[in-house]
């Protein structure tokens, strides 16, 4: 009983934080929370970036047309990023390929899809070409190594103005990301559980070269 009550809140307060979302990416959040429960898919609703945080990632998106995630985990947040701005093109990673994907990738319609490519690998892979990315959301290990390397592998995609985003800064469970952040000495400010840095003067090299592992890393 006290759980159902605790399941209807949870359900309420998500419905209530879509209300901040474009309409077609609240409608498409909408159908994929639906369908997660009638599949029993407790890692998509636990694991996609939730509407307030998702909010603060679409503001940060605008107007950035090439986007990269790592860590696409069941494709909520990038099929998102593709509904809302119909010129974005989303190139996503994840060294699991999740089968429930394809469920979600229904829901989105064929525009969206066609503009968000999958990647089946990890992360810190980096580009398949030299093209400028816009936008580097990084929602993956949740690892300080693990995130280093991923700097290390796309900073030569980000130019000037680029932003790069870490989820889960600060999170008590993953203070890897946080302790990456620091590392690098990025500056940035954080927003709903986000941080966000842009990139302005490039990385002391040395910061990117990998640092014996952290006694308090721990993976998503
Ligand atoms: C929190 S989930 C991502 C959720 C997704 N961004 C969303 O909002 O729907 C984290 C994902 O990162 C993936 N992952 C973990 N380590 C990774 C790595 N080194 N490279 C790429 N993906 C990784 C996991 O398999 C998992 O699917």
């Amino acid at each position: 009983m006290l759980e159902r009550a605790r399941r209807l809140r949870r359900e309420m307060r998500f419905l209530m934080e879509l209300r901040m979302l474009p309409p077609r990416v609240a409608i498409f959040q909408w159908r994929a929370r639906r369908l997660a429960l009638r599949m029993g898919d407790r890692f998509s609703a636990v694991s996609a970036t939730q509407p307030r945080r998702l909010k603060a990632l679409l503001s940060t998106a605008h107007g950035r047309r090439r986007v990269v995630e790592l860590g696409t985990g069941t494709a909520w947040t990038a099929l998102s990023l593709a509904i809302a701005d119909r010129d974005r093109t989303v190139l996503s990673y994840d060294s699991i390929e999740r089968p429930e994907r394809k469920r979600y990738l229904r829901l989105a319609g064929p525009d969206a899809r066609r503009r968000v490519t999958f990647v089946s690998a990890p992360g810190d892979t980096g580009p398949p070409d030299r093209e400028r990315v816009d936008l580097l959301y990084i929602d993956s290990s949740h690892e300080r190594e693990g995130t280093i390397r991923e700097m290390r592998a796309w900073q030569g995609v980000l130019g000037e103005g680029s932003v790069v985003v870490f989820d889960d800064y600060a999170h008590p469970n993953y203070p890897g990301v946080k302790e990456a952040v620091q590392h690098l000495e990025l500056a940035g400010e954080q927003r709903f559980g986000l941080f966000v840095h842009e990139v302005s003067v490039p990385i002391n090299p040395a910061h990117l070269e990998l640092q014996p592992p952290s006694k308090t890393e721990s993976s998503c």
